[in-house]
């Protein structure tokens, strides 16, 4: 079974990013890259990830353009084969299934409302009603576009699951340890064990994790160990 945990992979650094994965490939199985490390590193940095690690990589890219840009982007990427590539389900209907039109293995993972974004900065770009009722229609439309999987925050996990089913894969970041003390800059956590009780399939974690790290690469092991364990339970 593939545990429901993706670690955030949050650095630049190639060498560092090898060792975090390795450190947590007992208790991880996808391992999530983003912008800052493809800026850094491009195609071969992934490449080289996934050769010298065996990780199963989310690469978060989250593009957002017109469908034929995208479809070409896509194409670019899907030669890596990564589990899990991002589009904003913002960018549209054409625009996502120009994205799926574009893989083969990969399952194209819509972003719904970004956490950063509070309900007075939805008002301003435009959006109407509540966050819930944005992302709502947002996971819709992208499932309707081809979409298998779905980025939302915890609180939109039942919300979204009740419209889109069992079939789509349900992803969620902003979530602590119940045992964590900073939440970071996560605002409206849930523990992992809430987040999946509500219906997420994956649960993303980056620094409660990646911050064992200065204490050794057996206290980072140790904390994958105790989130999978909690989650299991
Ligand atoms: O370190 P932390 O656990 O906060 O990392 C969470 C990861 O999930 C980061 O890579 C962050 O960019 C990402 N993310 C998020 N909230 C979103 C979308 C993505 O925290 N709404």
């Amino acid at each position: 079974m593939t545990s429901p945990i993706i670690l955030a992979v949050d650095t630049p650094d190639i060498e560092l990013a090898k060792r975090w994965i390795s450190a947590t490939r007992e208790s991880i199985d996808v391992f999530k890259l983003g912008l800052e490390f493809y800026l850094s590193h491009g195609f071969g940095g992934i490449s080289a990830i996934q050769r010298e690690t065996g990780a199963e990589i989310f690469l978060d890219l989250k593009l957002h353009d017109i469908p034929h840009t995208v479809s070409k982007a896509v194409t670019v990427v899907s030669a890596l084969e990564p589990r899990f590539l991002t589009v904003h389900a913002s960018g549209g209907e054409a625009m996502i299934s120009a994205a799926v039109k574009a893989v083969s293995s990969t399952s194209i993972t819509a972003v719904t409302i970004l956490t950063s974004l509070s309900q007075d900065d939805l008002s301003e770009i435009g959006f109407q009603g509540t966050a819930l009722s944005a992302a709502q229609a947002l996971a819709n439309l992208a499932v309707k576009a081809g979409a298998t999987s779905l980025v939302c925050s915890p609180h939109e996990i039942s919300g979204i699951r009740k419209n889109v089913g069992d079939g789509v894969t349900i992803i969620t970041p902003g979530v602590r340890p119940a045992d964590e003390i900073s939440a970071d800059d996560q605002k409206r956590t849930m523990t992992p064990s809430e987040a999946i009780s509500l219906g997420a399939n994956f649960i993303v974690i980056g620094r409660p994790i990646t911050s064992r790290w200065a204490k050794g690469s057996e206290q980072m092991a140790e904390r994958a160990a105790q989130i999978l364990d909690s989650v299991q339970r």
